[in-house]
């Protein structure tokens, strides 16, 4: 099954955001101002995607539309130029895996390749399974830890072949490993651990003077019988 044409050709009759989505809307919708409603609109799409198991259907796009006040086309726009958002049905593991150069330069390339010999699928593909989706997407930011994928929330980095086969074995197991370096990394500091800053051991006097003083206020707060 291809996720090339974005949109998809078998759509529901009917979409309604639940009662814990429009608790959420109203949250989000309290952050603009009333006649700036559209600047919601990415985290609505994000909504509508988690309530509709990963994707988001045109009559999503409607009641988007129809929430924010805005035309249908202007939430179709958004929602076509982001890649996170999947306009049709996609596996329970959607992969996007970044093909930009620092990842491309990293070994990327052997990314794609496991994905394909092990699990059959090319960028914009689904497995016959339903449980896995890849897509080629462009820089998702994680570049100093290239090469990486993003699965569902997740990003995985530092990886090659044989990590990625890993990776994968575990997905098809329902075992999610914990995210981030395959190789351990913290962050991005270098594979040997911190080669600078590495003799701070204790806050700078401020700080603890600071602490003191925050102690010392709640001594005495309590001592006069408040909270
Ligand atoms: S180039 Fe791959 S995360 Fe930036």
């Amino acid at each position: 099954m291809s996720i090339n044409s974005r949109i998809a050709d078998d759509q529901p009759e009917s979409f309604a955001f639940s009662a814990e989505s429009k608790k959420a809307i109203k949250t989000i919708l309290a952050k603009y101002p009333k006649d700036r409603k559209a600047s919601a609109v990415i985290p609505l799409l994000d909504l509508a995607q988690r309530q509709h198991d990963n994707w988001i259907p045109m009559k999503a796009i409607e009641a988007i539309a129809e929430t924010l006040e805005m035309a249908e086309i202007r939430v179709l726009e958004v929602a076509t130029f982001y890649t996170m958002f999947n306009l049709r049905p996609v596996g329970k593991y959607f992969i996007q895996l970044c093909g930009t150069t620092p990842c491309w330069l990293r070994g990327s390339d052997d990314v794609t390749r496991c994905i394909h010999d092990k699990i059959g699928i090319k960028s914009g593909e689904t497995s016959a399974d339903g449980k896995f989706s890849l897509l080629e997407v462009e820089c998702l930011g994680a570049c100093v830890n290239a090469p990486m994928v993003q699965i569902n929330d997740d990003y995985y980095e530092d990886l090659d072949y044989e990590t990625t086969a890993e990776l994968i074995e575990r997905l098809s197991r329902d075992d999610v490993p914990p995210a981030g370096s395959v190789q351990g990394r913290q962050g991005s500091q270098p594979l040997p651990g911190p080669t600078s800053l590495e003799n701070v051991t204790s806050f700078p006097k401020t700080a603890k003077k600071t602490q003191s003083a925050s102690g010392k206020a709640q001594k005495s707060k309590a001592q006069d019988g408040g909270v």
